[in-house]
């Protein structure tokens, strides 16, 4: 393998028009902030590249639903997306933006040093066009009837009913979503990155040099390769990005994908003016791009092609792409608000930003979809973080404040367990870099946590607590060699949970840790003070993470509401059929539960003819029947009586179905006589 001096590693840019999630985080963010930690650890010269994707068209449509502008969008949620990655800890060298000054020089310049090489090609096309507006349509703010499912709101690009891949010019009665107007079609001219130029190259770079790469992103590039690529528009009809610098290309921008990635050599730029051509330019540097799968064609292809045509940088080693994480067993959806927020989490969790980093990582989606779920969390949280690497640790200290006033006692000579032990935590070190430098991360961290259960077990079977009786100077061997695991914890978890081993460092007063450090048993020495023992991680309640439980499903109930549709209308029914059911109108005098039945009630009913008993299925939309005396309800009164649960029902109560699944009763809008006629 090639020895590389020093490496750059950059996270996908995030679009500001909206906070991130736990998906982007477990895909992305969390993993590249280890490898950054790791390296950093091992004393490696690296940096830390991210920030926001601050152009393209969802942006823009947000920004016109608020009526602000696209700045206004991006300004609100750089700051939060800022702000909620500083506070879990991602350790970014810089975190900057897409519309700042430095990024459109930068893309500018790429892309006219690209033009007067001819690495473009030009093409006129006919487009949509908006008459009322007077501007040409990206393909989302264009809607009409989806050819294959017919769903009248069906988008330019995508039918989300069905979930097709559509062209604005598939749609049926296709309308401009500004103006409500039916577009017309206009030629207009955009600039054509020829990928199929780049085939050749691509595919030895790829899949001859590259085999190395994940199996979900090789794959993947290979179907785009086995497919043969086409030239790319990298311009846009809108007013919103980079202008496109060349002339006679007024109203056209760097389409996003051509300016995103351009955007982590702004950063560059940004935080190093002087020094910024290393990281990129010289060839001892090597770049990593952490991103999801949805991003792998533009990092593994597009971008390459664009670094190679400009001819001067370097392009990447490698591009651990994860694939995606689920939510509570669906897809994670910004639009149906189904997710966990990392501003809110890191509101409504405080200090829990390891736990998150935690089980994102034990959960990791490294070669499949996985799915996160408010239950696994507790587990994971309870029964592995507290139960295992807190416990030990609380032991560990707590034993020594005890036995030797929180000093470090002296070791005295090993015993075979000893050194038993200190052989399978140095196994730990070379089995973690072994994972690590492969980029998967959950295997990793099972060995890290291995650590803590090897100091569990040490402290089982030695049972210092018993020892200290009759043998103190074996017990002070033995509390030395916990604590000597305890500081491996500390440099083990860092890249993991780097709040909780600043924590467990402080306690142990360490100072400076190094990853060369891992696997000994000198790192403390004797007389060392501990300081205070404070707990590294808390149980996690059932009220906590049912308050979360119930906030999805709200979520869910409202987006159930929101995407009402009223079923199918039934087939026609003759009058004389019709007329032949026999509804009326009743007071109710007694209602109560069925015993061992969830969902009956049992009704007494004044009809106006004597009375009579009605069961129905309504009993979970109504949990204090009681409340229902004296209410009026329609019902069926000639509907052929059934026993339920051995009870005689003589009729059918009429409720109307909500968009939520619950039932309503229906009544007359006032009081009428019981045994009035409905028709
Ligand atoms: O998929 C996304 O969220 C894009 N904003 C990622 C861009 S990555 C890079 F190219 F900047
Ligand atoms: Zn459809």
């Amino acid at each position: 393998m090639k020895q590389f001096k020093r490496t750059l590693v950059t996270t996908a840019l995030p679009y500001a028009n909206g906070p991130v999630h736990i998906g982007h985080l477990a895909g992305v963010y969390v993993p590249a902030d280890i490898y950054v930690r790791y390296l950093r650890l091992k004393g490696e010269e690296v940096l830390f590249v991210g920030g926001s994707d601050e152009h393209g068209v969802p942006i823009t449509i947000k920004a016109k639903k608020e009526g602000v502008t696209p700045q206004d969008i991006v300004d609100r949620y750089h700051e939060i997306i800022k702000k909620s990655f500083e506070e879990l800890g991602i350790s970014y060298d810089i975190y900057s933006r897409t519309s700042s000054k430095i990024h459109h020089e930068t893309s500018s310049e790429f892309f006219r040093h690209l033009y007067e090489k001819g690495e473009f090609v030009e093409k006129t096309s006919e487009q949509y066009y908006d008459p009322e507006a007077h501007q040409f349509l990206a393909d989302r703010y264009i809607m009409g009837t989806c050819p294959h499912c017919k769903n009248p709101n069906a988008y330019g690009d995508q039918c989300e009913a069905c979930g097709t891949s559509l062209s604005p010019l598939d749609l049926i009665d296709p309308h401009s979503t500004i103006s409500g107007a039916k577009p017309i079609l206009k030629p207009t001219k955009h600039w054509y990155l020829p990928l199929d130029k780049h085939q050749e190259w691509l595919s030895k770079w790829i899949l001859e040099d590259h085999k190395e790469w994940k199996t979900n992103v090789y794959g993947q590039c290979k179907s785009w390769l086995d497919l043969g690529l086409q030239p790319r528009a990298v311009s846009r009809d809108l007013d919103w990005g980079v202008p496109v610098p060349v002339e006679g290309a007024d109203g056209k921008v760097l389409y996003v994908w051509f300016d995103a990635p351009i955007g982590y050599i702004s950063n560059t730029r940004e935080l190093l003016p002087n020094d910024w051509e290393k990281w990129w330019k010289d060839k001892e540097t090597r770049m990593l791009h952490f991103i999801g799968k949805d991003n792998i064609v533009f990092h593994c292809i597009v971008f390459p092609a664009m670094l190679k045509a400009e001819g001067s940088y370097n392009l990447p080693d490698n591009v651990p792409a994860n694939e995606f994480l689920n939510l509570e067993g669906d897809k994670i959806s910004t639009s149906r608000n189904w997710a966990v927020w990392l501003h809110e989490y890191l509101q409504e969790m405080p200090g829990k930003q390891d736990v998150l980093r935690y089980v994102l990582t034990a959960n990791a989606p490294e070669t499949k979809d996985n799915d996160f779920t408010w239950k696994d969390f507790q587990t994971r949280n309870n029964s592995e973080l507290v139960a295992i690497f807190g416990n030990f640790v609380n032991r560990a200290l707590v034993l020594t404040q005890k036995f030797y006033g929180g000093v470090v006692p002296a070791i005295g000579e090993l015993a075979e367990i000893d050194r038993q032990t200190l052989t399978e935590f140095q196994n730990v070190k070379a089995n973690m870099e072994h994972y690590l430098d492969i980029f998967r991360f959950r295997d990793a961290l099972k060995e890290a946590m291995e650590l803590a259960r090897i100091g569990n077990k040490y402290l089982a079977d030695m049972e210092p607590w018993k020892l200290i009786k009759t043998d103190e100077a074996r017990t002070a061997t033995i509390m030395h060699v916990a604590l000597q695991i305890a500081a491996n914890l500390a440099i083990a978890f860092e890249p993991f949970t780097p709040f909780t081993a600043k924590k467990l460092r402080n306690m142990l007063s360490m100072g400076e840790i190094k990853w060369s450090d891992l696997g000994r048993i000198d790192i403390l020495k004797e007389g060392d003070k501990i300081g205070k023992v404070e707990l590294l991680f808390e149980k996690i309640e059932d009220d906590v993470i049912a308050f979360q439980i119930n906030k999805l499903q709200e979520t869910k109930k409202k987006n159930e509401i929101d995407n009402y549709k009223p079923a199918e209308v039934k087939a026609n029914v003759p009058f004389e059929e019709w007329e032949k059911t026999d509804i009326r109108v009743a007071t109710v005098l007694e209602c109560t539960k069925v015993p061992k039945a969830d969902k009956l009630l049992q009704f007494r009913l004044d009809d106006g003819m004597g009375g009579r008993t009605i069961v129905s299925g309504i009993a979970q939309s109504y949990p204090e029947p009681e409340k229902l005396v004296g209410r009026q309800v329609l019902f069926i009164a000639n509907f052929e009586p059934r026993k339920l649960r051995g009870i005689m029902s003589e009729g059918m109560i009429l409720s109307a179905v909500d968009a939520d699944g619950k039932l309503v009763l229906c009544e007359p809008s006032r009081e009428v006589k019981p045994g009035s006629t409905v028709g």
